[in-house]
This record gives structure tokens, sequence and C-alpha cells, in this order.
């Protein structure tokens, strides 16, 4: 299968993932999905919130969300995004053969990567193990050959020396990336890159990254933006690709920011 717009939205659907046009038509489909297990997931939600959710808190939200019914709808507010993602990251990994992904979930781009033949053997790794039984049982039907370990990205990851390792929207997530960035620098083959798209970034927030990228021996080769449009607005989410050589010329973050010139961005 080819890493192609029309290939990759099929893929998407598979997990039930489709674009909504409007808040009003995801709040639709949110409302046909099962009440026991949209109070399941309601339950999770720490209403008006103004901190970070806690460990404990992000494993009951996502276990809840495990379930495909409910991956399906909520990642649905973000399928533009998530078709962006997956074709840009699939373009980068492309010929890169064992690939590692970070905070899989539900396997929904893990298993992209290996369906449309970027790579050939892929491992998904989550801290939940309900995402990882999802993952398990979404992939055959996907058509995906892949590999899915529950685990903690903060504190091991599976056993391999990988030609690429990608990351949607979890590292820059952590507390504290030091620790899953060193894992994942000794995780690396030598001339293997680290893909990772950054969550909620700012310029700021993206260089300080890339700092904790290079005190890992990590080094920013490439910025570029992904461009998603949900329930209609577009945001700009950077993606940096790193690699354990330095690249020939610094990445100008700031000037890329500015280049990107969109709200996200
Ligand atoms: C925002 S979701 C991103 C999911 C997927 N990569 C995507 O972009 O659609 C973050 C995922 O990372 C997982 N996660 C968060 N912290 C983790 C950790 N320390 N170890 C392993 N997985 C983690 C969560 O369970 C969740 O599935």
């Amino acid at each position: 299968m080819p890493n192609d717009a029309r290939a990759l939205a099929r893929h998407l659907a598979h997990y039930g993932i489709t674009p909504c046009a409007s808040a009003a038509h995801w709040q639709a489909r949110w409302r046909a999905v099962d009440p026991a297990l949209r109070a399941a997931l309601d339950a999770t939600r720490q209403p008006g919130a103004t901190r970070a959710p806690t460990t404990a808190e992000q494993l009951r939200f996502y276990a809840a969300m495990a379930e495909p019914q409910v991956a399906g709808v909520m990642y649905s507010r973000q399928a533009s995004t998530l078709h962006a993602i997956g074709s840009a990251v699939a373009a980068l990994v492309a010929g890169r053969p064992l690939l590692l992904d970070l905070g899989c979930n539900i396997g929904h781009l893990t298993t992209w990567y290996a369906a449309c033949g970027a790579v050939r053997t892929v491992t998904g790794i989550d801290f939940v193990p309900q995402c990882i039984a999802s993952a398990r049982a979404l992939a055959l039907p996907a058509g995906a050959a892949a590999k899915f370990v529950a685990g903690d990205i903060t504190q091991a990851l599976p056993a391999g020396s990988f030609d690429a390792i990608t990351d949607t929207h979890t590292i820059s997530t952590l507390p504290d990336a030091a620790a899953t960035l060193a894992l994942v620098r000794s995780a690396l083959h030598p001339a293997g890159i680290l893909v990772t798209v950054l969550a909620h970034a700012t310029a700021a927030s993206t260089a300080h990254f890339a700092h904790a990228l290079a005190a890992a021996g990590l080094h920013v080769h490439k910025l570029e933006f992904v461009y998603g449009t949900d329930l209609g607005q577009t945001a700009a989410h950077p993606l940096l690709l790193a690699a354990i050589a330095q690249p020939a010329t610094r990445v100008d973050i700031a000037g890329g920011f500015a280049a990107a010139r969109l709200p996200g961005a």
C-alpha cells in the first residue's frame, strides 16, 4: 500500500478515525457512542483543572479511551492532523527497516508506517495496558504486522537497535523528557533518526526541547510544520528530525516558527 492520502484515510477509518466538519458534527458522533463508555471516559476527566494531569490520571483517562469505539470518536477530533502527521512521518522514515513508535496508544499511526511499506518491522510501546490490548486487536484487521509492548518510556525501551524512533505528542508532554531522550539515544542505530511531533508547542518550548535533545546527544537536522484542519480550525504542529550526528548547519527554530505564520505555530 503506498503512502498516499486515500490509503491513509482508509487506514485511519479502520480505527474509526474520520474527519468531522464542525464541533457540532463531532458532538453528534460522541452522543452516538454507548452511554456507559461515555460515562466511563467522562469520569476520568478533571473538569476545570488548571494543572497537568498526574500519571495516575493519565493512565485512567487513556485506559477508558482505549475502547476502540471511544478512541475512534475521540481521535476523530484531530483526524486531519493525524492524517497529516501519518503522511509526513511515513515519508521521513521510509527505507529505515526497524522502527519503534513511542506512546503508540491504539496503534493507529504505528501500523500505518508498516502498512504503507515505509518500514519493515514496527514496534509500538505505551504504558496503558488497555491501549496495547486494543492496538493488538486492531492491527491484524488493519493489515499491518506490528508488535506492541506495554511499558513506561521513562524507564526502559524495547531492546533493539532501531533505524527510526517516532513519537507523536508524547515525549514533549512528559514532565521531564531527559531520561526518555537518553533511552532513545541508546536505542537508536548510530545512523538512525528520531522523528518527534511536539504537542502544544511554541517557538520557545520547541527551542527548549531542542536543547534537551542536544543534551542527550541528539541533534536537530530538520524542523517541519504539519498542518491539520480539524473542527474548522487550522493548527501547525512542529516536527523535529534529530540524529546522533551533528547537522551541517544549525536549524533556525525561531525563524521556522516566524515563517510558519499560523495559530499553533
Ligand atoms: C497524546 S497520546 C498520543 C497518541 C498517539 N501517539 C497519537 O499521536 O495519536 C499520548 C500517548 O502516550 C502514552 N504515554 C504517556 N506517557 C507515557 C509513558 N511514560 N510511557 C509510555 N507511554 C506513555 C499515553 O498512554 C498515550 O497513549
